[in-house]
């Protein structure tokens, strides 16, 4: 007998039928102020997440949760034009059934943005992280509770989150570009509150480079149904503990916003290579 997961998925899969035959290998989840990617695809179908059976849906902004299907730099892609939060309340397992249902749509690369805190003191405001790795301290992991063998092992092994193959490529793009990146480890914290002084010390400590409150999720779930995961954070303030200033979410997203295009270009031209 089907999961109770598997069941979902399979339910939103054939609700999407009706809608699409579309079949994206790529598929893209932007950050926080980092949505200009979704505005160049060229769109073919729109789908509300409110529509799609078991889909999460924000009960503040519905009208934004979009599933986007078209092409990017002539690729098919499908991209969530709007995410889900740990601390928002939802449950790892609705914040990446998404993620899952992609798999079955036919994603095998999954693109995701962030934006995140400096905690390496050669990184500034504006700067570009390719993720290289991950530190969960979300405290819950998606994939807790029974297994079904169906949609991926019980202990993925976790030995490259990040495709090292398409990092690579991004630091070719990237330089052929003239864009400075950086590479790094993100650590996802649970939030909503900003971390302390000495969280930040900790955090540096334990061997991360930028802090932020989401990605990871995603990046397990996809790992384990097989995916490459292309990571990148946007660096939108600094978290060193010394000099610490206090920031608002305004100054996060404008920061974002600003730095976005790098990452825009980047993604885009990586795409294109695929
Ligand atoms: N912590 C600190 N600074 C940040 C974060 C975070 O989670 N996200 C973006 N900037």
């Amino acid at each position: 007998m089907a999961s109770k997961l598997r069941t979902e998925i399979d339910d939103a899969l054939r609700f999407i039928r009706t809608r699409t035959s579309a079949s994206p290998s790529i598929g893209i989840i932007l950050g926080t102020g980092l949505g200009a990617l979704v505005q160049e695809i060229e769109r073919e179908t729109v789908i509300d997440y409110g529509d799609i059976p078991h889909f999460p849906v924000s009960t503040v902004e519905s009208h934004h949760g979009k599933l986007i299907f078209g092409t990017l730099a002539g690729k098919n892609v499908v991209a969530m034009q709007g995410r889900f939060h740990f601390y928002e309340g939802y449950s790892m397992k609705q914040i990446t059934f998404p993620v899952r249902v992609m798999k079955f749509l036919g994603v095998e690369t999954l693109l995701i943005s962030n934006a995140a805190g400096a905690l390496n003191p050669a990184f500034v405001r504006g700067d570009i992280m390719l993720m290289a790795d991950h530190i969960n301290l979300l405290g819950d992991n998606p994939l807790i509770g029974p297994n079904d063998d169906t949609l991926g092992p019980r202990f993925p092994d976790m030995s490259e989150p990040y495709s090292n193959e398409l990092l690579e490529r991004a630091q070719v793009v990237a330089q052929a570009l003239n864009i400075k990146v950086q590479k790094g480890v993100y650590v996802a914290m649970q939030g909503p509150s900003l971390e302390t002084r000495s969280e930040y010390r900790f955090l540096r400590t334990i061997g991360a480079d930028a802090v932020g409150m989401s990605t990871v999720p995603e990046d397990i779930v996809a790992v384990q149904m097989g995916m490459k995961v292309f990571g990148v954070s946007i660096i939108t303030d600094e978290c060193f503990p010394d000099t610490l200033k206090p920031i608002t979410l305004e100054e996060v997203i404008a920061v974002a916003n600003k730095a976005e295009p790098k990452m825009t270009a980047i993604m885009k031209e990586v795409v294109r290579g695929m």
